[in-house]
């Protein structure tokens, strides 16, 4: 018997839905549903912060969620933070700048993070910015280059020279 059910929501600014098994977190459909892979799977349980999406303007964890909690919500994944395909977002672009990457593979949930407290907090200080990305584990850049992503943002959008 198929016990999938449907999911209606919103993902990039786009009307989707998806046919789940009830079980499914939200961060497997994102990946397998919708083809949006660069939602990355870390931990699976809740510590690394790799699979970070907005779900209504909040920063979630979305492997520690199922897909069916999603219904109605509005979903943006690192893919729907640029304002177009091939194009990168201020915070996207600040961490190439600032190296604030080695391998990659936190980065998107970086980013995610990043958007996120920028929105809670325009500009941060350096404690605030590592309080804020206290979920979101790095293996590789020692974190200050991503600090310095942040203060680059912060201080671009206030008009001030980075
Ligand atoms: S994969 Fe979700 S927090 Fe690590
Ligand atoms: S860049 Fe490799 S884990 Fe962060």
């Amino acid at each position: 018997m198929d016990e999938r059910v449907a999911v209606a929501l919103n993902v990039n600014g786009a009307a989707r839905q998806m046919f789940v098994e009830p079980r499914k977190t939200l961060a497997d459909a994102l990946r397998e549903d919708l083809a949006l892979t660069g939602t990355h799977l870390g931990c699976e349980h809740g510590v690394c912060g790799a699979c970070t999406v907005l779900l209504d303007g909040e920063a979630v964890r979305s492997c520690l969620m199922f897909a069916v909690q999603a219904e109605g919500a509005e979903v943006v994944t690192v893919e729907g933070l640029a304002a177009g395909p091939g194009q990168l977002s201020d915070v996207q672009q600040a961490m190439h700048e600032c190296h604030g990457l080695q391998c990659g593979f936190c980065t998107p949930g970086f980013v995610v993070s990043i958007t996120a407290l920028l929105e809670r907090d325009p500009d941060p200080d350096d404690a605030a910015i590592r309080d804020g990305l206290s979920g979101n584990l790095c293996r590789c850049t020692g974190y200050q280059g991503i600090v310095k992503a942040v203060r680059a943002v912060a201080a671009s959008r206030q008009g001030a020279p980075s």
